[in-house]
């Protein structure tokens, strides 16, 4: 044999395997029966498109009109990588429960760039459980009564202070105030208008344009001020931290605050790092989403009337039994009597949809009604679409939070699906762990507000809008009257 065919020879035993397998790939790839749809520009795919703003109260242009031409499943490409959209509630729900076992949550990297690599949002395995634990701990319903509410009721009171008679201010604005601050209190003990809290409230602002806007990190842009922001939140948190520990060790005074910090430090083997992301992905997940959905009841219900006035007689009566007792502060008891006020925050989740979709990825190759799901490829499951679907939700455009009522007293078919699709705040091993303290704060909020005002909006056209998070572009704009003047 001469050299060249020996060479020759050489080169087929390495090629020969490399190109059969890359067949073998090709082939198992084209084997899969992909949902339809289109891949779009080359790595942004349809990034564009699917992040274009659009009202709250819909499922956006681009979702309607892939759902039309491809139904609820349809592939794409997202955020740079291949993926799977479902807009249908009982894939959605699959995919919810089995995190972890054949989805996992993955969200993109910008987002733990600017959260942390030990946020809570996108940890997974042991370190996710033992940080969810510590929240919903943290979050337990015993310390929404022996701490929440009570501080819930004190921070609306300290916001809606400054609500004068006929004045004009950012309903959004006194939202996030309240949210912020109760946060702030719980998690640092902090107090509002303090000047440190203060000092830390105009970080976050920044630090929160930057988790909104596009992830580049060049010197003057959003991102990159959003990333400085976040060093000097955390060093804040960490002085925090070595004072309380300086204080302990001194044994000058056992540490009793009973705030989250005290209970990481005390009872918790998180290192000093992973302590330090879990507090600002509290403060960022505890803030943001019920500071929106306070904004939204404020928003939908000028246009309800009818809902005002039967919200004014639930908590006058509260209020009227209250002061028979000669109780001041709001309990538990009253709480669980707020059965209207419920409906009118189930409503307000279901139609203005705070969190839209989730970002999860197949971790094994899932078959799911003759589609699959290629392993490694990027799962959304779109929590929004089942909430304005009309086949679920009747009139689903409308407010109407009468809907809810049938639902607590009836266990029909019907009533049963509409629970089952009902998914504002998750699903699965990741359901949020501030549910309930979200359903409380909106509660405690709207007793205060629909006993002491009227209110009417400002700009008829400042509507919620997704920016991808859901906002009022001009900052929802309202005019009040206090009814103790009326
Ligand atoms: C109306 C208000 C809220 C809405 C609509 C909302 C919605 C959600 C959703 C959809 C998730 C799931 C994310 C995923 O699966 O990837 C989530 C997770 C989470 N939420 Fe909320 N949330 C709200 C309020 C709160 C509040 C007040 C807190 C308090 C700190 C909170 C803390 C969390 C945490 C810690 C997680 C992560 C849970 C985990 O990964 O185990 N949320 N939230």
């Amino acid at each position: 044999m001469s050299y060249s065919q020996y060479l020759i020879l050489y080169f087929l035993s390495f090629i020969l395997p490399l190109i059969i397998i890359f067949i073998f790939i090709i082939r198992k790839k084209t084997r899969y029966n992909l949902p339809p749809g289109k891949m779009g520009w080359p790595f942004i795919g349809e990034t564009f498109g699917y992040l274009k703003p659009y009202s709250a109260i819909t499922i956006g242009e681009f979702m309607e009109n892939h759902i039309a031409r491809y139904g609820t499943i349809y592939k794409s490409k997202l955020f740079g990588e291949p993926a799977i959209v479902s807009a249908d509630a009982e894939l959605n729900r699959f995919i919810l429960q089995n995190d972890g076992k054949l989805f996992e949550c993955s969200y993109p990297k910008s987002m733990s760039g600017i959260l942390g690599e030990w946020s809570m949002l996108v940890v997974l395995g042991d370190i996710h459980r033992n940080m969810r634990n510590i929240a919903v701990n943290f979050m337990s319903y015993a310390r929404l009564k022996s701490h929440f509410l009570q501080d819930m009721e004190k921070q609306t009171l300290f916001v809606l202070s400054s609500w004068k008679h006929n004045s004009t201010f950012s309903a959004q604005g006194e939202a996030k105030k309240f949210t912020f601050n109760l946060m702030a209190k719980q998690i640092m003990s902090l107090d509002p208008e303090n000047h440190e809290t203060e000092q830390l409230k105009k970080e976050y602002l920044c630090f929160m344009d930057g988790v909104v806007s596009a992830p580049l990190n060049l010197p003057g842009t959003p991102y990159n001020k959003a990333l400085k922001s976040r060093n000097t939140i955390l060093k804040f948190i960490e002085r925090k931290m070595e004072e309380r520990m300086k204080r302990s060790q001194e044994g000058k005074k056992e540490l009793e605050e009973n705030d989250l910090l005290n209970w990481v430090l005390k009872h918790s083997n998180l290192s000093n790092e992973q302590i330090l992301d879990l507090i600002l992905s509290l403060l960022f997940a505890g803030h943001e989403t019920s500071s929106v959905a306070i904004s939204l009841a404020i928003y939908f219900l000028p246009s309800c009337p009818r809902a005002i006035q039967q919200l004014r007689e639930e908590h006058r009566e509260i209020a009227r039994s209250k002061k028979k007792a000669g109780e001041v502060e709001l309990t538990w008891d009253d709480y669980k009597r707020m059965e209207f006020t419920r409906c009118v925050v189930n409503e307000t989740l279901r139609l203005g949809n705070v969190v839209r979709f989730l970002h999860r990825k197949a971790i094994k190759d899932v078959r799911y009604k003759g589609y699959d799901i290629p392993c490694g490829w990027k799962v959304l499951p779109v929590i929004s679409a089942s909430h304005l679907d009309p086949s679920i939700f009747d009139q689903p455009q409308q407010f109407n939070p009468w809907r809810w009522q049938v639902q607590d007293k009836s266990k029909s078919e019907n009533c049963t699906n509409i629970n089952n699709n009902f998914m504002p705040f998750g699903g699965g091993p990741r359901l949020c762990a501030g549910m309930e303290l979200a359903k409380l704060e909106m509660a405690i909020f709207i007793h205060h507000i629909i006993l002491n005002y009227n209110w009417e909006l400002v700009d008829v056209n400042d509507h919620p809008v997704v920016l991808p998070f859901v906002e009022f572009p001009k900052g929802l704009s309202i005019k009040v009257q206090s009814l103790a003047n009326v």
